[in-house]
Order: structure tokens, then sequence, then C-alpha cells
């Protein structure tokens, strides 16, 4: 739109300033620029500008900064924020001091042109002039805002005192509030998405709820996490939902390899309208067996370090993706990277925490050395056997767990009483049949370990209701339980106690059924017979 609206640029980038400067003097506008913010407060209060693009980092008077005081100077002025470091809380903070809108880098001049104009139309529309500090502050219009003023453009003699005709005067102002509905709408969507990210600790369940959410925010089918090995120097596939067929979950790609490598080696945000019209992406696509003509994906980092690639394809109904996709993908991508970092810091402090239990554990063991390695043994069968009942993997981990800390408890009772291989009294016998509670004691107190403190705790009851600490009795038992229970038995039958001989498998076996029904769920029995039968 031809204007003589007088723009000023301000970024400590000089190629930023002569690209924004040549892009808007194409488009008629007179454009000054500046590196950096003190001179442009200077310039700003000096002489006054139509419209004030600044960038939010810089060096000196940072850009909130000089927005927030533009607006205390020249509240009519239009101040458009600018940034590289596209953040949810970027892009409050830069509303918050008073931008009036924003655009990220890189620069999409189609955007940065419909931006300017609107603002300097809205500029016009208000006044045509940039005002004093006492004037009256212009803000692109609210939601609220909007309909008031639409409304006394529409007054009678309203029209007369504007620059521009009314109907593109309202069309503008309905026009910005669109877009602002649209913008609040966004960030809202990036809020409730971060939100659900940064609730959660565990890492599965964590990429778990960035592929629901960014699917049903994008309408991507097909949505997948890639992760950095920063030790091979390549991207895991990690996570993937829909039917995208190329992703499974394992898969390695080289840096620069596919799309997905491509945007990690690059660090760029990448959207793919139309991929017949990128010869480069379609052969990359093709390369990865892709059938989808669209993609959108972003690089997950946080504090420079590259932490993975997020990538959404295949929209319903076979609609491309949209810029607002990219820009809520870019929206939640620094979140979801910092969510991954934190759960991986906790996933380490767990299994550090978990590796001391585990030494303590075995120090017991070895104290004990008619029990060495029977944590290890019994966490083997049971695993076996649960994989031949068919239980979840987060089933077999919760058992393996277990196994390996279930008598833990014993670090409190003393040699003397466990190496005994003659009768204890009534005391001894009782502390001896404490362990169960001193192990679920121990393990309470981590708090991380809430899964498998029933299975501690119960690994002495008996099918018949005969066992300690609480005489549950049959299906009252946890199923997991009552396996580990079997495992436990079966390495006491097989390795050497003080108070019995041993027996060989095959006897354990044959005690193991002997005890269907009194001690152990009597449908267990064959099917850990046939997991642990083929042991060495
Ligand atoms: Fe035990």
């Amino acid at each position: 739109m031809p204007s003589d609206a007088r723009i000023l640029v301000v970024d400590d980038e000089p190629k930023i300033c002569m690209m924004l400067r040549t892009a808007l003097e194409r488009e008629g506008y007179a454009v000054e620029t500046c590196l950096d913010g003190a001179t442009a407060l200077e310039r700003v209060r000096a002489a006054g500008y139509d419209v004030v693009i600044s960038d939010i980092r810089m060096p000196g008077l940072s850009g909130f900064e000089l927005i927030h005081r533009i607006k205390e100077a020249r509240p009519r002025t239009v101040v458009v924020a600018i940034t590289g470091h596209a953040t949810v809380e970027t892009e409050v903070n830069a509303l918050r001091c008073g931008a009036d809108d924003y655009i990220t880098k890189p620069f999409d001049i189609a955007k940065l042109r419909r931006v300017v104009e609107t603002s300097v139309r809205s500029q016009q529309l208000l006044g045509g002039t940039p005002d004093s500090a006492a004037g009256v502050a212009l803000r692109t219009p609210t939601a609220d805002a909007v309909p008031a003023a639409v409304a006394a453009l529409a007054a009678p003699g309203a029209g007369a005192a504007q620059p521009l005709p009314l109907p593109a005067a309202a069309q503008d102002l309905l026009e910005s509030n669109r877009r602002l509905e649209q913008r609040v709408a966004e960030l809202i969507t990036i809020q409730e998405i971060t939100q659900a990210v940064m609730a959660e600790l565990r890492l599965d369940r964590l990429l778990d709820t960035c592929l629901v959410s960014v699917g049903a925010a994008t309408g991507a089918r097909c949505v997948s996490i890639l992760l950095y090995d920063a030790a091979e120097e390549c991207l895991v596939v990690r996570a993937r939902r829909g039917r995208d067929r190329r992703r499974i979950v394992g898969e390695r790609c080289a840096l620069g390899e596919g799309i997905a490598g491509w945007i990690a080696q690059h660090r760029v945000p990448l959207l793919i309208q139309c991929l017949d019209e990128q010869p480069v992406f379609r052969a990359m696509a093709r390369n990865d067996g892709y059938d989808s003509g669209s993609f959108a994906a972003v690089p997950l980092a946080w504090q420079e370090r590259l932490l993975g690639v997020l990538c959404a394809t295949d929209k319903a109904e076979g609609r491309p993706f949209e810029e607002r996709d990219l820009r809520l993908l870019l929206g939640v991508a620094t979140q979801i990277a910092i969510a991954i970092e934190n759960a991986r810091q906790y996933e380490s402090l767990q299994q550090n925490a978990f590796n001391a239990l585990r030494t303590l554990a075995d120090s017991f063991e070895v104290k004990g050395s008619f029990a060495r390695g029977h944590s290890e043994r019994v966490a083997t069968y049971a695993t076996r056997a649960a994989r031949e009942l068919g239980l979840s993997a987060e089933e077999i981990e919760t058992l393996r767990q277990a196994a390996q800390l279930h008598d833990i408890g014993n670090v409190a009772i003393s040699e003397t009483i466990l190496g005994r291989s003659g009768p204890l009294s009534d005391n001894e016998f009782s502390l001896v049949r404490e362990h169960p509670l001193r192990s679920e004691r121990i393990l309470q107190s981590l708090g991380f370990l809430d899964a498998i403190l029933p299975l501690v705790r119960h690994h002495h009851e008996r099918w018949d209701g005969k066992g300690y600490p609480d005489s549950l009795k049959g299906r009252e038992i946890d199923p997991m339980t009552r396996i580990l229970t079997l495992a436990d038995a079966f390495d006491a039958m097989t390795t050497p106690r003080p108070y019995r001989g041993t027996l060989d498998r095959a006897e354990a076996f044959a005690e193991l059924a002997q005890c269907a029904g009194a001690q152990f769920d009597p449908r267990l029995i064959e099917p850990f017979r046939r997991a642990v039968g083929g042991l060495a």
C-alpha cells in the first residue's frame, strides 16, 4: 500500500536492519534503522515514528524495556516486536510491555508486510501522526475493544474525521481482532500443552503426552519424537503415534539424513505445505518412505543443546500444514525440550537411588553368603514368568524392581539370626517375619517406588491365607506378588540354606506343585515351570 508512514527498525544485527529496510522501502515506507535500544528511544522521543519494529534481545536497553518506554513516551506509536527465540513467555512479555504485534525470525516477508501494513493503517486510523506522551494510548484492539471501536467509527460524523474510508477502516479492525483472537486461541493451546507436558516426570509418559496433544492441536495423524543420542551422534526414534510406517521406535538416523536429520543438523524449523514444490525435501521424503505431502517439524533444543526433533505429518483430510501449525510447534518446542531434560535428570536421580539400594541389598546378601545373588535370581525367574504370562512391559519392570529389593528389610536383622541353622526363638522368629514391613518402610521413604510397595510387603503371603504380614488369601494377593512369591520360594529351594538342604530343579518344581493351592496360586505353577525350566 502506498504510504508516507515513517518506520524505525531497531536490531543489533546490521544485516537484519538492512533486510527489513530493503523489504519495507520496496513497499513505499520511509525506513530508518538503529542498532541499539537507547539510541532508538532518543530518536523516538525526538522525532516520533508511526511504527517501530524492534528486536527483543539486544545488548544494553532490551527490546522489552524499549517497548515499554516508547509506549510511555509516545503511546500511539505502533510497536512490533521481533525475535529469533520464539517462546510463549517471550511473546506474553512483549505484549505485556505494550507491543502491538509480534513476528518471529526467520522472517516471512509476506507476513511482515501484512503486519506493518495493518499497523500503519491502525496508526492512520486513530490520528495519522505519532502523539506526545500526553496522547491517548493505542494498542492493537482487544477482543472487547473492537466492537466499541467499530461502533464509534460508524457513528454519525465519525467517518469524516478519519483518513480512511469507513469500510476499509472497520475491515482493518475486524481483521486485527480476528488475528488477535486466533493468536489468543493458539496461546491457550500452547499453554495447555505446556502444562500437560511439564506435569509429567516420566519420560515415556511425557513423550506420549506430547504426541497426543500435538496431534490434537495440529490435526496431524502422525507425530513422532526423535531424541538425540550424543554418544552416537545420531537421532533415535523414541516415540511415535499414528500410521507413520517409517518411524519405528528405536530406529536411528544420522544428522543430515532424511527430513528429521536435516532439521537436527541445521537446527531450524521446517514447514512444507506442498512437497511437490520442494524437490530437495521431496527426495528426502521419498528416501524416508513418507507418503505425506506436507510436514511441520521443529528441533527440540535447550540451552544451545540439541535434544531431538518433533515431526508432524499426514494432516487430517490430506490438508497441508499451515503457518499456525508451525507456530504452535515452535511455541511448545522449548517447553517440551525442558520437560525432556527434567525427566531425564529425574530418571537419572531415581536410577542412582535405586542402584544405591541394590548395593545395600547386595551387601546384605554377601554378609549372609547363603543368599548371595538371591535377589537377582528371583528377578530373573519372576520376569521370565511374567513374560510367559503375558504381563505388560511396565508390569514386568515393576516386578523386576520389586524382586531386586524385596528383602532389603533384612539389613536390620543380624547375621547371626539369618545364618542360624538351628531353631529361632519366638522373638527372633518375629523379627525375621517383620522384614517385609521393614523393606516396605525403607522403600516408602524414597517416594518414587510406590508401585513396588505392595509386592514387597506381601511377598510372604500364601494362597491359603496363612502367610504374613496381613494374612491375605487367594485373589486378595496381587497377581504380580503371587509370581514374586513363587520365584522367591523357588530360589530358596534351589540354593543352600543353613536350615535345610538344597533341592535340584526337578525336585523344586515338584515341591511347588505339591504346595499349589496352599502356598501358591495353582494356575501359576505350570507357566512358571515353562518359563524357568529351561534356564541353566
Ligand atoms: Fe523375604
